[in-house]
């Protein structure tokens, strides 16, 4: 692929709440972030004609709801399943779960939520979208911070089992060019 563009969903009322997974709404910001949103692909894309992946939950699909391109929505790229952890707050999860909390905080990439997936899980379930990007072009992914963990570090060639620590904020569209030796990146910060 020439370029691979790069989007967390808008800021959700989960993100404001501190709530880990659900599939809740953007907020107001992320709505303005929605809004922004073409007229930043369109600085970094110009005419190219992209397709939008989103994953299946409704904060990636409002996220990428004015972007005037196909659409095609992946279950694989929805967020890590956060199992009986789900719809809770670090805090919450600390006080209801302090072993599983102490167990995550130790192994963060092979640690698997009970009823739930770990980072590993996740990127061995993005591995058939990993080929599909390799052999697509002009592909613009809105999902989750988790799996776009995944996704950024096999582009930027860190190991796997750094995908947890990988930085990837709100609100800023990231576009990656694979070159022949190294990945070529850029970021779009939204002005909101
Ligand atoms: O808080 C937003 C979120 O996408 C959660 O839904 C998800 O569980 C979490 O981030 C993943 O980040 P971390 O692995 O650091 O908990």
């Amino acid at each position: 692929p020439r370029s691979i563009w790069l989007s967390r969903h808008g800021e959700s009322e989960f993100n404001l709440l501190g709530k880990i997974g659900g599939d809740a709404d953007i907020s107001s910001r992320g709505e303005a972030y929605a809004r922004a949103l073409p007229d930043l692909v369109r600085s970094s894309a110009g005419d190219l004609k992209l397709t939008i992946w989103t994953s299946t939950l409704k904060r990636t699909v409002q996220t990428a709801r004015f972007l005037k391109y196909d659409k095609l929505e992946w279950k694989a790229l929805d967020e890590i399943d956060s199992g009986i952890c789900d719809c809770l707050t670090y805090q919450e999860i600390e006080d209801q779960f302090p072993e599983d909390f102490k167990a995550r905080d130790e192994d963060k990439y092979n640690y698997r939520y009970r009823g739930g997936e770990s980072y590993r899980d996740v990127v061995i379930r993005l591995e058939p979208i990993i080929m599909e990007i390799e052999r697509s072009e002009n592909i613009m992914i809105v999902t989750h911070q988790a799996v776009l963990r995944c996704i950024y570090a096999y582009f930027m060639n860190v190991p796997q089992d750094q995908s947890p620590w990988m930085v990837v904020p709100l609100h800023t569209l990231i576009k990656l060019t694979p070159k022949a030796y190294s990945t070529h990146e850029e970021r779009f910060p939204a002005n909101i």
